[in-house]
């Protein structure tokens, strides 16, 4: 048993130690902090001119550099048909076709494309005037609450573009060859993008019309 006074001592020691500790965790944690938070530059957030050619109209905008390519067209073009579900790059709501190619439009970032041609779902068709891609997901039943839907018809035109332009998939079997048009490919194609209602087969049979597969498409 301790006697008072090595408790004394012990309990000093104990103190000491503890004081040592704190110290050096405090400084631990402010280099962690230093690594972690670089300084923020004076014009961080400033805003930047930048120009869009969207579904066809020239359009200047002033934005924040931060700002994704999803929010410039919905909070400053107000052109809502592009959904932002996940704002992670992980369900495809937000697809847009951007020179040609279908993106994540909130991965990217609005500044990153001055000048480049920006297509969402208004510019692919209006009521009266369908995309036939529109046309067909309506004649399938290619959907439920149609939040994904957007993105899925976006992304459908662009896998058709790529399949034509003889790009690979992770399912392509010769590298060498123009991708086949199978059901395989198209799931594959479109497994970025993501239905909660889980319209799938339907969404592959209208993908399937439009690109004139024929004897149906049910894999
Ligand atoms: S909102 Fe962009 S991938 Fe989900
Ligand atoms: S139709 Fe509802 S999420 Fe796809």
């Amino acid at each position: 048993m301790n006697t008072p006074d090595e408790f004394a001592i012990s309990r000093r020691g104990l103190l000491k130690a503890g004081a040592a500790t704190a110290s050096a965790s405090a400084g631990m944690a402010a280099e962690a902090q230093s690594r972690a938070a670089p300084p923020v530059p004076a014009d961080a957030g400033a805003p930047m001119a930048v120009t869009l050619k969207v579904n066809g109209q020239t359009r200047r905008l002033s934005l924040d550099t931060r700002t994704t390519l999803l929010d410039a067209l919905r909070e400053h073009l107000h052109l809502t048909g592009t959904k932002k579900g996940c704002d992670h790059g992980q369900c495809g709501a937000c697809t847009v076709i951007v020179d040609g190619r279908r993106i994540n439009s909130c991965l990217t970032l609005a500044v990153m494309h001055e000048g480049a041609q920006v297509t969402t779902i208004e510019g692919l068709g209006q009521p009266g005037k369908l995309h036939p891609m529109q046309a067909a997901f309506v004649k399938h039943d290619g959907y439920q609450c149609g939040y994904c839907t957007p993105g899925q018809i976006c992304s459908a035109v662009g896998a058709l573009q790529e399949i034509e332009q003889g790009v690979p998939s992770h399912v392509s079997g010769d590298l060498n060859v123009k991708p086949l048009l199978s059901p395989v490919e198209l799931r594959e194609r479109m497994s970025g993008n993501i239905c909660r209602c889980g319209a799938y087969s339907n969404i592959v049979d209208a993908i399937g019309e439009v690109a004139g597969m024929t004897g149906g498409v049910k894999a």
